[in-house]
C-alpha cells in the first residue's frame, strides 16, 4: 500500500456541509476534509478553536500547531474567534501541509461569509504560504508532517489534531507520531481532535497525555489531551485497558500491513 498517492492528489470535488459551509472530497484519501454532518465551519469552531481557547484563557501569546492546513478552516476560524476577544493573544500558527497546489488555489475557494474580512490573509497565504501582521504569524510548512515535526524547535500551546481519519492517514495518529507531539508540547498544551478511537487515545496516553471528554455541543464527541489536570470529564485509560486488554495504540510499523482498525473521519 503506497503511503501517499500524488497522482490522485489533484482530484478533488466541492462538497456542501450541513452548516452551509463548503468542504472538499479528496480522491487521494477517499474522504472529505470535514465532517459533512457537523459542517466545516462549525466543526472548526466547536471542535477545535473554542475549547482550546477556553482552556488557554488569559494567555497573552499562543503557539498553535494546526495539523494539517488543508483548506485552512482551523487557522481562519482561529483568527475569526481571536478578533472577537477583548484582549486577543498574539498567535503564531505553524501548519504542515503536503499539498502545495491546494494552498495555492485557496484564493478562489468558496469560504463562508464569516471569513470575508480574512480575504487578504487568505490571498497572502495562497501566494506565499505565510502571513504576518496585527499580532498574527502564520507559516504553512510544506512537506510531510512527520518530517516537519522533527524540525520544530519551539514549544506549542495548542494542537489542532485534524488530519484525515486514522483509517485513511494512520501515520498521523500513531504512538510514534504522538511522541513527536509530546516532544514539542508546552506544559500547558491543549490538543483537540475529533477522534475518540481507543487506539488513538492509547497512543496519546502512552506518551504521558491526560485525556478528557470535550464539551462537544453541536458536534460529534472527540478527545482533548493535555499534560495538566483540566476541569473536564476525565477518560480513565487504565479502566479501558482492564476492560479490553487487547487495546493497543497504532504503531508506525503496523501501518505497512494496512490494518488500522479505527473509525472513519
Ligand atoms: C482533513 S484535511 C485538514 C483540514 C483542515 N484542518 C481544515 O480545517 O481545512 C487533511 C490535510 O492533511 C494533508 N496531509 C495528509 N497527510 C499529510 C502529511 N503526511 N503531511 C502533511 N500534510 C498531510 C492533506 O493534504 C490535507 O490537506
Amino acid at each position: 500500500m503506497p503511503l501517499y498517492d500524488p497522482d490522485k492528489r489533484p482530484h478533488k470535488r466541492v462538497v456542501p456541509t450541513q452548516d452551509g459551509s463548503t468542504t472538499l472530497y479528496s480522491a487521494e484519501f477517499d474522504e472529505c476534509y470535514h465532517s459533512t454532518r457537523d459542517g466545516a465551519l462549525n466543526e472548526s469552531l466547536r471542535k477545535h478553536v473554542e475549547p482550546a481557547f477556553a482552556l488557554q484563557n488569559g494567555a497573552t501569546r499562543l503557539t498553535i500547531l494546526d495539523v494539517c492546513f488543508g483548506l485552512g478552516y482551523n487557522t481562519l476560524a482561529t483568527l475569526w474567534y481571536r478578533m472577537r476577544l477583548p484582549r486577543p493573544p498574539e498567535v503564531r500558527i505553524l501548519s504542515p501541509e503536503l499539498d502545495r497546489e491546494l494552498v495555492a488555489s485557496l484564493e478562489g475557494f468558496d469560504y463562508p461569509e464569516a471569513f470575508a474580512p480574512l480575504r487578504p490573509v487568505i490571498a497572502q497565504i495562497a501566494r506565499t504560504g505565510r502571513y504576518e501582521g496585527d499580532g498574527i504569524q502564520i507559516d504553512v510548512l510544506f512537506g510531510d508532517a512527520r518530517e516537519i515535526l522533527e524540525t520544530i524547535d519551539t514549544s506549542v500551546d495548542i494542537v489542532y489534531q485534524d488530519p484525515f481519519s486514522p483509517k485513511k492517514n494512520p501515520l498521523l495518529w500513531t504512538r510514534e507520531y504522538f511522541a513527536q507531539i509530546r516532544r514539542i508540547a508546552s506544559e500547558r498544551m491543549i490538543l483537540t481532535t475529533y477522534s475518540s478511537a481507543t487506539p488513538v487515545r492509547m497512543g496519546m496516553y502512552e506518551n504521558g497525555f491526560l485525556l478528557y471528554e470535550p464539551p462537544s455541543a453541536g458536534v460529534r464527541p472527540g478527545t482533548i489531551a493535555a499534560l495538566r489536570p483540566l476541569d473536564l470529564p476525565p477518560i480513565d485509560m487504565e479502566l479501558k485497558k482492564r476492560r479490553n486488554p487487547a487495546a493497543a495504540s497504532l504503531e508506525d510499523a503496523r501501518f505497512f500491513q494496512g490494518d488500522t482498525g479505527t473509525e472513519p473521519r
